[in-house]
């Protein structure tokens, strides 16, 4: 939750500042600012709203200076507002700080800092920080910084300047992301790559309890104690700005449902040698993996469907019991876990705190952890014991698309790998498995070869208060991500349920014309979710089913078919969430809605 940067060097800042808070406006957007410390001093301008209307306000009154930093909001203490947006100050003006984590003894912190007179004059967490600085400050901003941070409970990543240092700024981080993207003469301190990508692809990443001091030609980083780390971590970013932009598509997130089939394919590359499913990731020899027992999985949001997708999964090919629970009540469940349990955390940027808080309960109590991540150097890749890597590239629109079905794809490989390890399926069995799975990439580029219906389907419904998504089995989990789907993009209400479950209270909901999605896929409970369409339609539902090419029947229970090509059942999950995703899509076009970053949403939500 929110993007901070900082940048120092020969440049103009707020050129950098706001191109670079342009790339992380996915991390929020309720406002945004910059201080910047220039030949009249720091000057800091703040606007409520999304970065356009700071990119107003500069362009009006440029803001000169080479050093700077920058920050987009997403509100945790405080309303939006420009009080209350980033950059913080102290008492005096002269330090300037802005801030990604939440502080959770801020409480205390602000009446201690009341009580000896300073005039704290937001609602947030942050400012308190700015006025801590400003009371341990006796001419060292590395030592003062280092003190205040001494006092904080909770996660922060910080870029702190002080009117006395123009030359410098100081970067810290516990529990949320930053990194240094190290350039010629310049550095660029940022949350996420993407906004440094610009001028460098050398990025230092700043671990827990580190304090970075920045300026235009080094970068220094010491523990809090202020003893020197010899060797800073260092990673050299492959993909390109051009990969993190729109390529001619309208938005991110259609942009990012056409990169599906690359991304599966790319997920699924090297994972099949000789008969043999590779997964070296997990680290563990045939026996330890043909010993694991249960499987726990730990995830939020689109991450947490795909789990579940590969509860059914894993259970059915590797025999092997899965639990899935959402990330944030894991933590707090008391789970059962042994010597001989697995837990894979599936989350797309790797940073999300429910996640990495569930992974370190898991490992506390003696897991084996595996994370499923899209994000190279992510939070959870410095927590697990193993990664499997999703390839699908940076994923910008808030909503989860690629990433998505890459997830699926990784777990499809997990599950055939259990099952190879526990024999619990005949080897042709799974290499046919893996023939099926390998057509993936086709079977997606066939379906985004055809979409005019779903665009006219999206069209009619435009006008919608209220759906109901519904599946069975594999088509549960799918019809819970359609429902999310259109739920985040256009603001239409919801709800999916298991088809058979609908007459248990749900149907109570339908009025005549509402729309509702069924996942309808051909599989051994097709006849059974026929009959659920039957029971929505005689009350006055409008039924647009996702279907099998081939499947003329479903013509006499549904308005509109959203045709898939057929594939095994236990693989139909990704065939059937193409049309869903792209369906809520033209809906909230059809709205005039923003599709790359809705309403209250972040991409990665560091908070808890
Ligand atoms: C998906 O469209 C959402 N924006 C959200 O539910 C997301 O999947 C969730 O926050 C988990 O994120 P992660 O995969 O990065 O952990």
């Amino acid at each position: 939750m929110c993007g901070i940067v900082g940048y120092v060097g020969p440049r103009q800042a707020s050129d950098v500042l706001i191109g670079g808070l342009a790339r992380l406006e996915y991390r929020g957007y309720d406002s945004a600012g910059v201080a910047i410390i220039g030949e009249n001093g720091l000057d800091i301008v703040r606007r409520v709203g999304k970065l356009v209307n700071l990119t107003g306000a500069v362009a009006e009154t440029p803001v000169p200076g080479t050093i700077g930093i920058g920050h987009t909001r997403w509100a945790t203490h405080g309303r939006p507002s420009e009080e209350n947006a980033h950059p913080h100050a102290d008492c005096t003006g002269r330090v300037a700080v802005v801030h990604n984590g939440i502080i959770e003894n801020y409480v205390e912190l602000r009446e201690e800092l009341a009580a000896t007179g300073h005039m704290l004059r937001s609602e947030t967490d942050t400012e308190t920080i700015a006025h801590l600085i400003e009371s341990y400050y006796d001419g060292d901003l590395v030592a003062a910084v280092s003190s205040a941070i001494k006092r904080l409970d909770g996660s922060y990543a910080l870029a702190v300047m002080h009117l006395d240092h123009p030359g410098m700024m100081v970067a810290a981080r516990k529990d949320s992301p930053l990194i240094i993207g190290i350039g010629e003469g310049e550095n660029v301190v940022a949350s996420d790559i993407p906004a440094v990508l610009e001028y460098t692809r050398e990025v230092l990443i700043l671990n827990d309890d580190q304090i970075a001091t920045v300026s235009g030609d080094a970068v220094r980083v010491t523990t809090l104690d202020g003893h020197e780390v010899g060797a800073p971590e260092m990673l050299h970013v492959e993909w390109d700005l051009e990969a993190a932009e729109k390529g001619g598509f309208e938005d991110f997130m259609l942009k990012e449902i056409f990169e599906q089939p690359k991304a599966i394919r790319e997920t699924l590359r090297g994972r099949m040698c000789e008969g043999e499913i590779q997964l070296s990731e997990l680290d563990m020899a045939p026996e330890q993996v043909a010993r694991i027992g249960r499987v726990y999985i730990i995830a939020c949001g689109t991450s947490f469907h795909a789990g579940m997708i590969s509860k059914t999964i894993i259970e059915q090919w590797a025999r092997v019991p899965v639990e899935v629970e959402v990330s944030s009540e894991f933590r707090y469940s008391d789970p059962i876990i042994d010597d001989d349990t697995l837990v894979v955390a599936i989350t797309q940027s790797g940073e999300t705190a429910d996640t990495l808080a569930g992974v370190r309960e898991a490992r506390d109590r003696g897991a084996k952890v595996i994370a499923i991540t899209n994000v190279v150097g992510s939070r959870v890749t410095r927590e697990s014991d193993g990664v499997i890597y999703t390839h699908a590239g940076p994923e910008i629109g808030v909503a989860a698309t690629k990433t998505f079905t890459a997830q699926i794809a990784a777990l499809y490989v997990l599950a055939l790998k259990l099952a190879q390890a526990k024999g619990a399926l005949p080897q042709e069995r799974i290499e046919h498995l893996w023939s099926e799975l390998s057509r993936m990439p086709e079977i997606v580029e066939t379906i985004l070869e055809d979409i005019d219906g779903l665009k006219e389907c999206g069209a009619r419904y435009v006008g919608a208060s209220s759906s109901l998504f519904l599946g069975r089995g594999i088509g549960v989990p799918v019809a819970m991500e359609g429902a999310l789907k259109l739920k985040e993009i256009s603001y239409i209400h919801a709800e999916a349920y298991p088809a058979g479950e609908m007459k248990h209270g749900p149907i109570a909901l339908i009025t005549e014309g509402m729309p509702i999605v069924v996942v309808a896929t051909q599989g051994h409970t097709y006849e059974k979710v026929v009959s659920n369409i039957q029971e929505v339609r005689a009350r006055g539902a409008q039924v647009i089913a996702v279907a099998t090419h081939g499947d003329d029947e479903i013509h006499r229970h549904a308005e509109h078919i959203l045709y898939v090509p057929a594939t095994a059942e236990s693989l139909s999950a990704i065939p059937a969430t193409i049309p869903l995703q792209l369906l809520s899509y033209y809906i909230a076009k059809a709205r005039g809605c923003n599709v790359d970053q809705p309403r209250n949403l972040a991409k990665s939500v560091t908070v808890e």
